[in-house]
């Protein structure tokens, strides 16, 4: 049989595979590039950048739970100069697309780095709308659909012709809504699920596992609140989208795709075991010959719904 196709578009971006790795699982993939090529990979969604370097948040920052993790990391980054100047010239050594992902405190923050970013050249702004561990260019804006819009229409205004990807929060009670009002701001594409906002408390000190108090859980317990979601949002919109949240398999990959996304991203999985990326793009390959299917962008939106 023939070879499966596994380019993919994404807002005009082809990506030579659909899968790329989650923003802040990665870091800029200076540890991974020592397991294997980082061109085995479609793309890279940089770990969250913000104009100035961050600390992040006070440890513990990382608790497991039944089929995930929570985390409170908080947006620790070296800030988007120094990603320019020494991990950007790093990951062009290698034949991926570069996402670079970001949050500001403010709309003019987000407009001042897309402007950096876009000026560099990365392939594509993914804009961080949905952390919950940090108070300001977080939950707030992914939350609300008319400071989601405001935080678009600026980062689009200032990105050139980088196409612009809109990444959005599961902590809401009607995603649609804030999809809508990203596409009618002028968004290129969407990224879903960030994290959903949760907690764990150690019964003997009755303190909270992590210091924060809440955090963010990700990994397999998430699996079936993204494929909703991207089903949801691929019914509400025309954008492309990047669908994440709880892929360890190729299975996991196929359902976010069959549910409407044209790529997927890997993210907790990899904390796991550092070739996920690797098994599931393998693993969606081998799926498509099963089917006889003779490139893997047929799958996306092919779900039959009852
Ligand atoms: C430790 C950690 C750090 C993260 N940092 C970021 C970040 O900086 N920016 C962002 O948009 N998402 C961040 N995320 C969310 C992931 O990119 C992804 O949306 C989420 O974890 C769901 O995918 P997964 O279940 O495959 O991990 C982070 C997730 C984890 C686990």
């Amino acid at each position: 049989m023939s070879n499966v196709d596994l380019s993919v578009n994404l807002a005009g971006v082809t990506l030579k595979n659909p899968v790329v790795v989650a923003s802040g699982t990665f870091g800029f993939g200076r540890e991974y590039g020592q397991f294997y090529d980082l061109s085995e990979l479609g793309g890279i969604c940089a770990k969250g950048l913000t104009l100035h370097r961050r600390e992040g948040n006070p440890p513990p920052r990382i608790a497991e739970t039944p089929m995930g993790i929570l985390n409170s990391v908080g947006l620790q980054n070296p800030g988007v100069d120094a990603f320019l100047e020494e991990e950007l010239p790093f990951l062009r050594q290698y034949d991926l697309k570069v996402i670079a992902n970001i949050s500001g405190n403010t709309p003019e923050e987000y407009g001042i780095m897309c402007e950096k970013l876009s000026a560099a050249g990365v392939d594509l702004i993914e804009v961080n709308i949905s952390c919950p561990n940090v108070k300001a260019g977080g939950l707030a804006y992914g939350t609300r659909p008319e400071l989601a819009a405001e935080v678009t229409r600026v980062a689009k205004a200032h990105a050139g012709r980088t196409p612009v990807m809109v990444k959005l929060s599961p902590n809401v009670t009607d995603i649609t809504e804030i999809a809508r009002a990203v596409e009618e701001a002028g968004a290129d594409a969407l990224s879903l699920i960030n994290t959903l906002r949760g907690m764990r408390i150690d019964v003997n000190t009755r303190r909270p596992i992590l210091k924060m108090n809440t955090g963010g859980l990700s990994g397999p317990a998430v699996l079936p609140v993204a494929v909703r979601m991207v089903w949801e949002v691929a019914q509400a919109v025309k954008l492309p989208i990047l669908g994440m949240g709880g892929v360890s398999k190729a299975e996991d990959a196929a359902q976010l795709m069959l549910a409407g996304a044209s790529a997927v991203a890997v993210g907790t999985a990899l904390f796991a075991d550092p070739y996920a990326p690797i098994r599931v793009r393998d693993g969606l390959e081998e799926l498509c010959r099963r089917q006889g299917l003779s490139a893997v962008s047929r799958l996306t939106g092919g779900v039959k719904p009852w």
